[in-house]
């Protein structure tokens, strides 16, 4: 079964206040989903491997830590789960970067792949898929799909807003894969938008509508 994990740290809460207030134009909204990111980042990383190697100091010889064992790749769903990218880059600068291009068709509310591209040794690495919302949850099934047909073994999701219908969905499908969200709103609306949410993360992020 997933494990979902609520991340609730004061300043998570506070900027996801920030992004989901309407009056939040595109250049806070971009900025603050980095910010969050970066902090949702230090919790998603927290049981990388480590080793010891030998160093010096400028006063002696000794062991020290090093990050070890498999590398990172990070897979924003595109397009909104780009913005959460830059954030965890500035945490792990050596992780690689896949893509999968899906959009939610409006109407069956079903995801449309159109991209994806990653890198080459998918086999050896630890991914985390990221995506500003978790709503119907179809939009992660079918990247977490893409990326296991692939050959990755190794797969967490990252969400900043979930919903009981996404994560249900994700631990139906998925049962190996962990979620992380900085909050778990209310419910679905008919039109498949979280209430009470953040609106279209993908139109805030880039301006369009
Ligand atoms: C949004 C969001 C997720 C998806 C979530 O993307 O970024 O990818 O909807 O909905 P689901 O859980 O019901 O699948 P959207 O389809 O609006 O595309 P965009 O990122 O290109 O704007
Ligand atoms: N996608 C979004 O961008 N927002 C929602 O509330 C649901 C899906």
């Amino acid at each position: 079964m997933s494990k979902v994990v609520m991340m609730n740290h004061p300043l998570i809460q506070h900027k996801l206040t920030l992004i989901r207030d309407k009056n939040t134009g595109s250049k806070d909204f971009r900025q603050l989903v980095k910010e969050v990111s970066m902090l949702m980042g230090y919790e998603v990383t927290r049981d990388l491997a480590l080793e010891e190697v030998e160093i010096e100091t400028p006063v002696v010889k000794t062991k020290s830590k090093v990050i070890s064992g498999k590398k990172l790749g990070i897979v924003p769903i595109l397009r909104a789960g780009l913005g959460m990218v830059d954030g965890i880059l500035e945490l792990v600068p050596a992780a690689k970067v896949g893509h999968v291009g899906l959009y939610r068709d409006p109407e069956t509310l079903k995801p449309v792949e159109y991209y994806s591209k990653f890198p080459a040794d998918i086999e050896e690495r630890d991914f985390i898929v990221v995506d500003p919302m978790l709503a119907t949850g179809g939009s992660a099934v079918a990247a977490i799909d893409v990326l296991k047909k692939k050959g990755a073994t190794s797969i967490k999701l990252v969400n900043l807003v979930a919903c009981p219908e996404g994560i249900e969905e994700v631990e139906r499908c998925h049962p190996d894969v962990d979620i992380y969200v900085a909050s778990i709103d209310e419910k679905l609306n008919d039109h498949g938008y979280i209430v009470p949410g953040l609106g279209d993360a993908g139109d805030r992020l880039y301006g369009t509508k």
